[in-house]
């Protein structure tokens, strides 16, 4: 930043889109980094509907899978336009403020998008929360949206029977951001859970404490084969990232009454699939008579659908957290530049636990 006595300079960094990955992202390919000067006269003149905006200096950034489906044209969370800034939510400071709601100085959070300042309309920014005994970083991660709290209705809401004593849980992308967690929170059922994740089965096994593990990155021996070592009598409850292959082989061991979360489908988002056709069309599982044959639920879900639930959530997370039951790892990235390699090293299981971007500001 520079400054006058009457006006100051502000320069954005902001990563924008510039062509839509044909099969597999490619951050030198795909997105550009854009600098401009934003004047602080000027910078948040709007029209009408833009009474309420500030400027945020953005601290830190969430990394998260759904920035990839964006990149497409068709895209389940609606699709980002060519030359507009990546979405990704985060917090910052408000240094310049047009509204009544937060004033300079204020700490915020929301939909900031990868740049290190945001000028965002005030209604559409939250006063960033910080909880005692919490790293201030846990609104991006165990209390997000986006995180603990879509683990937690997955676990709890979704399904018409969540987990229980008794119960052999498979979680898949469990060493990613809401795996780790969804996989701790069956854990304090009483549950027997396995992880599934790509040559992390020390950190499932030693940090998360799971029952079991599985490498489906292990070329030695296949996934059905692990999976009927860890679940010999099969499965009661899956919480789904991944889909594809991994699907059908959980579908196969579903028990009778068995419940299927259906979260997301990682390994559909970033594949080049030959079943991925201008990105609209995903790898659907086979297996999905076994469903009806064992008499077994599969239900999907959107975090925004269990909104009202939130609070309920949020209590437990952080009591589960205060009592060492849940515990979350983060991967730190450094830099705006980082953004796009930490969200590739994201999709190609280069991270454990939450993958979050700190911005240093010019
Ligand atoms: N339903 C909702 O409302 C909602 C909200 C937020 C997120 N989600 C979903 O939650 C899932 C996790 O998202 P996240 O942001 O927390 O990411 P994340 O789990 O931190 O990272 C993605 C993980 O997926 C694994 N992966 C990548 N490619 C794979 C493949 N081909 N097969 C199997 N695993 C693969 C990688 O781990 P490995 O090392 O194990 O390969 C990587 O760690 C995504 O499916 C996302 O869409 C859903």
């Amino acid at each position: 930043m520079t400054s006058s006595p009457k006006t100051s300079t502000f320069t954005n960094q902001k990563w924008i889109l510039t062509k839509r990955p044909k099969d597999e992202f490619d951050p030198d390919r795909d997105v550009e980094l854009k600098t401009e000067e934003l004047d602080s006269k000027s910078c948040l003149d709007g029209n009408k509907d833009e009474q309420d905006l500030v400027l945020v200096k953005v601290e830190a950034l969430s990394v998260d899978a759904f920035i990839r489906t964006m990149m497409d044209a068709t895209a389940y969370h609606g699709s980002l336009d060519l030359e507009n800034t990546l979405p990704a939510l985060g917090y910052g400071t408000v240094v310049i403020s047009k509204s009544k709601k937060f004033r300079v100085g204020q700490p915020v959070l929301g939909m900031l998008g990868a740049q290190t300042y945001a000028r965002i309309p005030a209604k559409q920014l939250k006063r960033k929360f910080d909880l005692p005994l919490l790293p201030t970083s846990a609104s991006l991660g165990l209390l997000s949206l986006t995180t603990g709290l879509t683990a937690y209705a997955g676990i709890f809401f979704v399904p018409s029977k969540g987990p229980r004593k008794g119960d052999t849980v498979v979680v898949t992308a469990s060493a990613g951001a809401v795996g780790s967690i969804a996989a701790q929170l069956a854990k304090t059922t009483g549950a027997k859970v396995v992880g599934i994740a790509g040559n992390k089965n020390d950190y499932l096994l030693n940090e998360l404490k799971l029952d079991g593990a599985v490498n489906y990155k292990d070329k030695s021996i296949s996934l059905e084969d692990q999976l009927d070592e860890a679940c010999p009598d099969g499965v009661d409850f899956v919480f789904d990232n991944v889909g594809g292959d991994t699907l059908d082989a959980l579908l196969e061991r579903i028990r009778p009454g068995g419940r299927i979360v259906i979260c997301g489908a990682v390994s559909q988002y970033d594949s080049g699939s030959v079943n991925k056709v201008d990105g609209q069309t995903v790898q659907g599982p086979s297996n999905y008579l076994k469903l009806a044959e064992r008499g077994a639920e599969m239900r999907g879900f959107n975090v925004m659908q269990h909104m009202h639930k939130m609070p309920i959530a949020m209590f437990f997370l952080f009591w589960y957290y205060v009592r060492g039951k849940v515990r979350m790892t983060e991967h730190i990235h450094n830099g705006i530049e980082s953004f796009p390699k930490a969200l590739k090293s994201l999709l190609n299981g280069g991270n454990t636990g939450k993958t979050l971007v700190k911005v240093k500001n010019m």
